[in-house]
């Protein structure tokens, strides 16, 4: 049993270790596959959506012949070419057609899709249709819909604990304000796009750009009217997703599978930018009203908050994202007694989505506001305020919600980034130079995120892997989540060489596919890493515990002393390359391939009764931004960004701080340069990076300082004590916000707290100033 072996300390790719990206060179060097790099068989056709040119109205008639005839059209589809159900809602309220029949919902809604032997040829084709319509009028914001008398889309949500109306009236200070916050376009790299191939009888595969491969799944066999197991759906990476690909591929990979099958030949679907912009959904923007009593330390005694949502015209995911913006709208604050209620308002605009925090950020952007009003109103520092609400022990530890925290580190966190930062050195010398200098202006502030991880729908923390082991010893590793960027894929694989302590390198990373591991929730909600890292581990386990059992009987030993060492095992008193140890129990017929499983402990959660354990643990954060403001034109510039983030004890340091620093700056652009903005006849005008200003590489931090709380480590069971960080840092862009507000506010000597709603464009901040400069 004599092998070479690698004698090396460790195994290249070990977890807690820092590990590029498994596709980073090909991410750069443009040979990483995406859905529209796939090689199209001979007869492809390309399909393209037919939108409407109204808001609001119903259809009398809609007259495709000119469509149909126009040059390379092989046919049209509309919602009379469903076999199936013409739905594709995401929570199964069948709310959202594929097509509608009598009624036009929001401009650019997508009527019919045209089928030609070019995409060019289809593109052409759908501008030609003829529609009979009688308008209807319309509401496209939240106030505009409760004026209107619009409905919910889906049943609002009640928090409540204590008893505010007492909480109100005993309290020294109480005010209230609105706060206005825009939506924002997810603006991932790659587009929508889904590629359908036909099969014999029912079959039908699916390459989609997706989060979710089994609700494409799920959606295609429904629109179909056949059995989930007739349809496959595959996804090697998408060119990033931030959640606006978790239900709004449904349509893509719906219209591509129905072309598909009623042609029978390869189908294609990619819209350009402008109808990837004007047909899916966004970031809900929010009204959020407060009225929040405290004492004079600036402590919150009670809060009340309604939260009414830009739903759009579906539902989608709008029930849990109002539901996460209020489940956020605490922050890091314990509210004494507290009552928030949301307002998923029906609009007719287009149906908004899962964004990066998932309506965590307008929930904590709102708790914000409200932390610097108060510090306004008494004359103190913010951040002197944020840490007199934090949470704290028994008594100032309960959630709205009702769920304990009990994994608090932001004292020390906030503690530690205020020195490193300095923070009150560098606060003194902001209010000096402001009273020196007339027209430039600067602010800091420090902000804190505590950020809850699991689904708050329980059902979908669950995952599953799947992995091989060939008899040369090599690993084929598949689970259920998806690769956008964010590096999953790279952190499961180093999760599994370091259970069998294989290089990272023996380890394939395969595509994501319906066919391999099934019934998988969407890769969402920060949690990829820790449900299919912990799903892996299990497969892993299984095929170990085998290799063990095998080499304790085959060598005479007794299991303890069979040892995992860096590409290689010791069985008694010898070691051997694993590649040997595998031919072996290949040999002795012992089951290499494995399908692993997990699902999250411990939680729970009753909307009804607003009470629960929604989230296994939290993660928190905080970062401290200066920018300089110009009053006379409102332009401004971020000078220096200093983080601090937990992510427990790091999976990979390197990935999360990728992570870290392009949420802060995701952040940063919702809150201050990227505006949506509908015209009165409801048509959306920023539809293009020419007219919607996403973040330059020259907008990042001209000082950008980001480090990980490397003492932190998860007190919960998760995989290796990691904590999720996908989403979390997205909220450590409101230091930037809170800094422009202070130096806007210079300028009325701090007397008042700006009116600054987000996004804080420069037009905005010039706004504000000429109120407070009483100008306005
Ligand atoms: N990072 C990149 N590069 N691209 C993305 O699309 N999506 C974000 C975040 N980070 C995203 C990203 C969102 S919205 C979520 S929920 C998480 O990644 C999902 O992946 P994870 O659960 O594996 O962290
Ligand atoms: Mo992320 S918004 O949960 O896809």
């Amino acid at each position: 049993m004599k092998d070479q072996i690698t004698s090396r300390d460790e195994i290249e790719g070990a977890v807690h270790h820092d590990l590029r990206h498994d596709s980073a060179i090909k991410h750069v060097t443009g040979r990483a596959e995406y859905c529209d790099d796939i090689a199209e068989p001979v007869g492809t056709l390309h399909a393209y959506l037919g939108v409407s040119n109204v808001t609001h109205a119903a259809i009398r008639s809609l007259d495709l012949s000119a469509v149909r005839d126009a040059p390379g059209v092989i046919g049209v589809l509309t919602a009379a070419d469903i076999p199936g159900a013409n739905d594709i809602s995401p929570t199964g309220r069948n709310d959202e057609p594929v097509f509608p029949t009598d009624r036009i919902e929001f401009h650019g809604q997508p009527l019919f899709a045209v089928v030609a032997e070019t995409r060019d040829a289809a593109r052409r084709a759908a501008e030609l249709a003829q529609m009979e319509i009688e308008a209807l009028p319309h509401a496209l914001d939240p106030v505009a819909a409760i004026d209107a008398g619009y409905p919910h889309v889906t049943d609002p949500l009640k928090l409540e604990r204590g008893d505010v109306a007492a909480g109100f009236a005993g309290a020294a200070h109480r005010l209230q304000g609105r706060l206005n916050v825009g939506g924002q376009d997810h603006m991932y790299l790659e587009g929508h796009i889904s590629f359908a191939i036909p099969g014999e009888d029912d079959d039908v595969v699916v390459h989609c750009s997706t989060q979710h491969p089994s609700e494409a799944q799920h959606m295609v066999a429904h629109v179909l009217g056949v059995p989930s197991n007739a349809v496959t759906v595959n996804v090697r990476r998408m060119g990033g997703g931030f959640g606006g690909k978790e239900s709004q591929m449904n349509l893509f990979a719906c219209v591509a599978a129905l072309a598909a099958k009623k042609w029978n030949r390869p189908v294609k679907i990619r819209p350009d930018r402008d109808q990837d912009m004007t047909a899916t959904g966004k970031r809900h923007d929010f009204v959020i009203d407060y009225d929040v009593a405290f004492d004079d330390s600036g402590r919150i005694q009670a809060v009340e908050s309604q939260f009414a949502a830009r739903c759009g015209w579906s539902s989608d995911l709008s029930g849990p994202v109002t539901d996460r913006a209020l489940f956020h709208a605490d922050n890091a604050y314990f509210y004494p007694h507290v009552r928030l209620t949301s307002r998923p308002m029906k609009t007719n605009t287009v149906s908004n989505t899962a964004f990066r925090g998932f309506g965590g950020p307008q929930g904590v952007v709102a708790a914000e506001r409200m932390i610097e009003e108060i510090a306004y109103r008494l004359g103190k520092d913010p951040l002197e305020v944020r840490k007199a609400n934090f949470y704290g022990d028994e008594g100032r530890d309960l959630t709205p919600y009702h769920q304990q925290v009990t994994d608090n580190i932001l004292e020390r966190l906030v503690g530690e980034l205020e020195t490193s930062a300095d923070y009150q050195g560098r606060r003194k010398d902001i209010l000096a130079f402001n009273t020196a200098n007339r027209f430039i202006k600067r602010g800091i502030a420090l902000t804190p995120v505590k950020f809850g991880i699991s689904f708050t729908a329980t059902h979908y923390n669950q995952a599953g892997s799947l992995i091989h082991v060939y008899s040369d010893g090599s690993i084929h590793l598949n689970h259920g989540g998806t690769e956008m960027g964010q590096g999953l894929n790279t952190k499961v694989a180093q999760v599994v060489a370091d259970a069998f302590q294989v290089d990272v390198s023996r380890i394939k990373i395969t595509k994501t596919t319906t066919e391999k591991v099934p019934n998988t929730s969407a890769t969402a909600a920060s949690s990829g890493s820790d449900l299919n890292g912990m799903a892996a581990l299990d497969a892993a386990q299984q095929i170990k515990a085998r290799l063990v059992g095998f080499a304790a009987e085959h060598w005479g030993v007794s299991e303890t002393e069979v040892a995992f060492l860096p590409n290689a095992v010791r069985v008694g008193t010898e070691v051997m390359g694993f590649d040997a140890l595998i031919k072996a129990a290949y040999m002795a017929r012992v089951h290499l391939s494995a399908a692993g499983f997990y699902k999250t402990p411990d939680i729970h959660w009753d909307r009804a009764a607003g009470k629960g354990r929604p989230f296994y643990y939290y993660a928190y954060g905080a970062s401290c931004s200066e920018v300089s403001v110009d009053t006379l034109s409102g332009e401004y510039k971020v000078e220096r960004t200093d983080i601090l983030h937990d992510v427990g004890r790091s999976l990979n340091p390197v990935l999360d701080r990728g992570q870290v620093e392009g949420a802060f700056i995701q952040g940063m652009g919702w809150l201050t340069t990227e505006e949506l903005w509908w015209d009165d006849a409801g048509r959306l005008r920023t539809h293009a990076p020419s007219t919607y200003k996403i973040p330059l590489a020259s907008d990042a931090p001209r000082i950008f300082n980001v480090d990980l709380a490397q003492w932190s480590v998860n007190p919960e069971r998760t995989i290796k004590r990691s904590k999720a960080v996908g989403e979390p840092p997205f909220m450590l862009g409101i230091s930037v916000l809170e800094a422009l507000s202070m130096a806007v506010a210079s300028v009325a000597d701090y007397r008042e707290c700006p009116r600054l709603d987000a996004p804080a464009t420069p037009e905005r901040v010039l706004m504000a100033v000429e109120r407070l400069r009483g100008a306005v």
